[in-house]
């Protein structure tokens, strides 16, 4: 019987191993700012925010205590290497999922594998907007199922409220948001049986107006919309992206299922970017979902961005609701306009 030795024609297959969620951790803002904080400088109500959001309060960065976005992904994966008992040199590679990098150049993830001290693992920053954590998982994952890599560090990292304006002229965008980091330690293990069940990630750069930050006066779809002052803030239509994400969301999830030849009860918790209460409870009835499978914090983060999902995966395995075994959905939709799923068998 062939032995196999380099050269020869039998050569040995590489065993087949799975990939796993090995540890979490959080970065967020000193500043937290209540509701009737914002009643303060702006035209709003605790009431209105919390009646079409859900939100009562979140965290918000302040450039005089050093808290950039790339300030806040070292916290998170400082944190999260800890919860896995590793360093940064057992990190193969950083990646970090954010739209608000502190410079075009370097990437976040440059900073981060250097202050965590890899020994020079790459860095990969990924711009999916709010789906920016969900599409990296999903890349992330098969990275490491295709072999090249054996240690993953994700994050997810915005600091999205330098877009935003606390005025009554910004207060369409600005009591939706929150800054933080989340990140996720990403391992190849032995276990075969574990890992991505089913993954989505689409864009339709055709709704991309209904979000966006505009630079410059040619970025406005309708040159009479053009002012000076929203140039460099959140530009939304609200009411387009409300109905495409209460779409977006039960349609995903369908999909998602479908692909793993699963049901929506098999799953024991969907992990979902945190954009408006109303957007998950609709979702969360549509499948007939009990509360503590479908984990809402918006009330105390708002929209962190690429931050949510891993702020909200961390809450819940924090609270040790997360067991090895079950099946988790996370799910996501944002700016691009993007949407994406990544359903995992831990
Ligand atoms: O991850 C990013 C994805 N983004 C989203 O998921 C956002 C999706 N959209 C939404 O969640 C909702 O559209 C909002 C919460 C942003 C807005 O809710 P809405 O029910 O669509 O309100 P609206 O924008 O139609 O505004 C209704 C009224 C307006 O006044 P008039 O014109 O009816 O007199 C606004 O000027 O509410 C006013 N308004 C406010 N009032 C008090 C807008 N913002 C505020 C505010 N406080 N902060």
């Amino acid at each position: 019987m062939s032995q196999g030795h380099a050269g020869g024609s039998s050569s040995a297959r590489p065993p087949r191993f799975g990939v796993r969620l090995a540890g979490t951790g959080t970065c967020i803002p000193r500043t937290k700012v209540t509701n009737a904080d914002l009643e303060k400088v702006m035209e709003t109500t605790d009431e209105w925010i919390t009646q079409r959001t859900g939100i009562k309060s979140r965290y918000i960065y302040k450039k005089e205590l050093g808290e950039t976005t790339a300030h806040f992904a070292i916290g998170a994966a400082r944190a999260a290497l800890a919860d896995a008992g590793m360093t940064g040199a057992d990190i193969d590679l950083v990646v970090v999922a954010t739209m608000t990098t502190d410079a075009p150049t370097p990437s976040t993830s440059c900073i981060v594998s250097h202050a965590i001290g890899t020994h020079a693992a790459g860095g990969l920053d990924i711009n999916g907007a709010c789906s920016g954590f969900v599409y990296s998982l999903n890349v992330v994952h098969d990275m490491i199922k295709g072999g090249a890599y054996r240690n993953i560090l994700l994050i997810g990292a915005d600091r999205i409220t330098q877009h935003v304006e606390f005025s009554t002229w910004g207060r369409g965008t600005s009591v939706l948001f929150g800054d933080g980091a989340g990140a996720i330690v990403v391992r190849a293990t032995d276990d075969p049986s574990k890992g991505l069940l089913a993954q989505a990630m689409h864009c339709d750069g055709g709704g991309a107006k209904h979000l966006f930050i505009p630079a410059s006066k040619e970025d406005f779809p309708n040159p009479a919309d053009y002012e000076e002052r929203k140039l460099n803030r959140v530009y939304m239509n609200g009411g387009a992206v409300f109905k495409f994400a209460v779409g977006t969301f039960s349609t995903l999830i369908e999909q998602t299922l479908e692909k793993a030849g699963l049901k929506a009860e098999d799953v024991d918790h969907y992990v979902c970017h945190q954009s408006n209460a109303r957007i998950l409870a609709a979702a969360r009835e549509r499948f007939g979902l009990p509360a503590e499978k479908l984990h809402v914090n918006i009330d105390h983060f708002g929209n962190t961005v690429a931050a949510s999902i891993p702020l909200a995966f961390d809450e819940i395995r924090k609270a040790g609701r997360v067991h090895e075994g079950q099946k988790v959905m996370f799910l996501a939709f944002g700016a691009g306009l993007t949407w994406g799923s990544s359903l995992w068998q831990l």
